[in-house]
């Protein structure tokens, strides 16, 4: 429980700053306090607030079997996911080879490090931590973000095995590195299909590059008393290669339709949670690689008064030391590039210098 020498005022910056960050109580800790009214720190401007009402039901082929992509089907399956990729950029795999025993553990162990004390939590602070590949924070960048994202997370940035179990918590190193190995194999076999449709062969290697760092974050999202004015995460898209998500059974993500329409008719589509699926979205990477062909689309997730929700998103990227741009074959077809060529590090380092959200910033490499 709350017991710092300074009393908690949520009204007051100061106070709610050391409180919901540097002790890392994080919103979670706020929530656990009683609040019955959001403090103003996390009211967003309307323009990035997001009613449900505006999402539609997904459409029902949103989801694919990925047994099949071994089999007698595997052309028809192959053309299912790289539709899903250059319309929605969202979709959602079963009979993905992620044992489905795995996903429930992931989905306790995100629960049971959040349930600790903060105290323990805070060990992992930025600055606390006794190694940067492991992060425990809220919001996004919160000293620099004028107001807060309703979460809170934890960040696990793999570079092998063994930094793994000795620096990540206990709750969640094995299952994590079990997740990381399992869904690896399952995100090849989709960008194989993926780069196969585009007349692209990817050699062990190459696909190492595209697919070579790992960050899994387990996300907490409390319920929040008022939804209608916050948000979990602001629209955005993922500058990765590929996302590989586990969403809990309250929903609340929703994707936006292509990107041509204007503000006022722009249309969402509110991703199911489906018992055992995982969800997989294409990242701005892969909308460079594929020269535009596959779609990195905007997603946000919902607050909501009613459950505590939380996901686990692993997002498969490039090593920061690769340069990405199209892929040759896919230019000499069709007939231009339309992104130029960047080291990913540096597309991450200008991501990083600003704001938060949107699709900004692949316009940092376009032509
Ligand atoms: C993200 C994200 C969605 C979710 O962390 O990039 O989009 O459901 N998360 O938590
Ligand atoms: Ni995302």
């Amino acid at each position: 429980m709350y017991s710092s020498q300074m009393a908690l005022s949520i009204n007051d910056e100061d106070s709610l700053f050391n409180f919901v960050v540097k002790e890392g109580n994080g919103v979670k800790g706020l929530v656990d306090t009683g609040v019955t009214e959001v403090p103003g720190r996390f009211i967003q401007p309307p323009h990035q607030r997001f009613d449900k009402q505006q999402a539609a039901e997904s459409p029902e082929n949103m989801t694919i079997d990925l047994s099949e992509l071994d089999g007698p089907n595997r052309d028809q399956v192959v053309k299912a996911i790289a539709h899903a990729a250059e319309t929605l950029g969202f979709f959602q795999v079963v009979n993905h080879g992620v044992p489905l025993e795995l996903l429930d553990s992931l989905k306790t162990a995100t629960h049971k490090f959040f349930g600790q004390p903060s105290e323990k939590k805070a060990a992992y602070l930025k600055g606390a931590s006794p190694k940067l590949t492991v992060m425990y924070g809220t919001s996004f960048i919160p000293e620099k973000e004028k107001v807060w994202m309703w979460r809170d997370f934890l960040k696990m940035t793999y570079t092998n095995d063994a930094d793994a179990l000795e620096f990540w918590p206990n709750e969640c190193k094995e299952v994590v590195l079990e997740y990381i190995k399992t869904s690896t194999e399952m995100v090849k076999r989709l960008l194989q299909a993926l780069t196969e449709e585009l007349g692209v062969k990817l050699d062990d290697s190459r696909l190492n590059t595209l697919i070579g760092s790992k960050t899994v974050h387990m996300i907490f999202y409390p319920t929040c008393p008022n939804p209608e004015v916050t948000i979990g995460v602001k629209r955005h898209s993922d500058m990765g290669t590929l996302t590989v998500l586990l969403q809990d059974d309250v929903g609340g993500l929703c994707v936006r339709k292509g990107e041509s329409l204007s503000p006022e008719n722009e249309e969402w589509i509110e991703v199911p949670p489906i018992h055992g699926a995982l969800v997989v979205n294409v990242g701005d990477m892969l909308q460079v690689l594929s020269n535009g062909r596959y779609k990195s689309a905007e997603h946000v997730v919902q607050t909501t008064s009613a459950k505590t929700r939380v996901s686990v998103p692993i997002f498969n990227s490039p090593l920061p030391v690769a340069s990405i741009g199209p892929f040759p074959e896919v230019v000499a077809r069709d007939g231009v590039a339309r992104y130029r060529e960047v080291k990913y590090a540096e597309y991450t380092n200008n991501i990083y210098g600003k704001p938060y959200g949107g699709k900004q910033a692949l316009e940092f490499v376009s032509i």
